[in-house]
């Protein structure tokens, strides 16, 4: 099989154009990456090197120990990855130890993974053991509306998972565990890796303030799925806002609860607070 045809890549490059194409990857904008099966393995590895060497991960991942992750590249745009994967994206491969990894596929004309490697592996590591390995995508996008919303709502779990839920009726049936807010921190490092992964032991989506969103899912159509939805709820309430500072009515608590029942999903009651 051509290593083009394969499945994972296939998705992982579509996902990429997709992001793109929304808008919310202006330059290097934004970064995925993607923890292979074993049978994506079996059909990648004819196309892997060994002979790279392995470098720091910059965290300690060592539930992730030799497991192997698509990753688009640090300072790529990903405006390119769909003309040429190998400059843009990578595939690396994680030591026994989950400390070092090395590029096994990929990045042909230099470069390294995304900077933001030790956040994406962090959450990796969360939730492959949060879903019991069900979970193989960390997405992470520039998402203006989100973003703008980041400078006028409190940075408050509980403000954000509440005002987005009410902008459209089936945000509680897509992320029913609500959405994690991260203050402002520098971006890249150990220390926002630590913080959005301890959200990620809670909810599905994490908000970077002023910045963007980190999300994780089981595939690439959930994963993507999941940003377009927060997205676009964000931009209904910064419509709203854009309009009038009070909603004449809204979708109430109560509401929310039939919902739930309805749609057989359970929604935490302390996002259901009376305002
Ligand atoms: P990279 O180009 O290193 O992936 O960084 C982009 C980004 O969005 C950092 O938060
Ligand atoms: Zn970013």
């Amino acid at each position: 099989m051509n290593f083009y045809d394969i499945e994972f890549v296939k998705g992982f490059i579509r996902m990429c154009d997709d992001g793109w194409q929304q808008g919310w990857h202006e330059r290097n904008g934004g970064n995925l990456s993607y923890r292979l099966s074993e049978k994506d393995v079996e059909e990648a590895k004819e196309y892997f090197k060994e002979d790279d060497k392995w470098q720091s991960i910059g965290a300690s991942v060592p539930d992730l120990a030799n497991e192997y992750f698509m990753v688009t590249g640090s300072g790529k745009f990903f405006r390119n990855v769909i003309l040429k994967p190998e400059d843009s994206t990578c595939i690396i491969k994680v030591d026994e130890t989950g400390e070092k990894y090395k590029i096994v596929w990929g990045l042909v004309n230099g470069g390294r993974p995304t900077s933001e490697l030790p956040s994406h592996l962090m959450n990796h590591q969360v939730k492959k053991k949060a879903t019991n390995g069900e979970y193989r995508v960390i997405y992470h996008c520039h998402t203006t509306n989100v973003i703008a919303l980041t400078f006028v709502l409190p940075l408050d779990d509980k403000v954000f998972t509440r005002e987005l839920w009410e902008m459209a009726t089936e945000c509680p049936v897509v992320f029913p565990d609500g959405i994690g807010v991260v203050d402002w921190m520098v971006p890249g490092g150990h220390d926002i890796a630590v913080a959005t992964s301890e959200l990620m032991k809670k909810y599905d989506v994490a908000v970077w303030a002023h910045h963007g969103i980190f999300c994780s899912g089981p595939d690439f159509d959930i994963t993507f799925g999941l940003a377009h939805t927060v997205e676009k709820s964000a931009e209904i309430l910064v419509k709203v806002l854009s309009i009038t500072p009070n909603k004449l009515q809204t979708i109430k608590p109560d509401q929310f609860r039939s919902l739930a029942k309805d749609f057989k999903v359970t929604l935490h009651e302390e996002f259901l607070y009376e305002k």
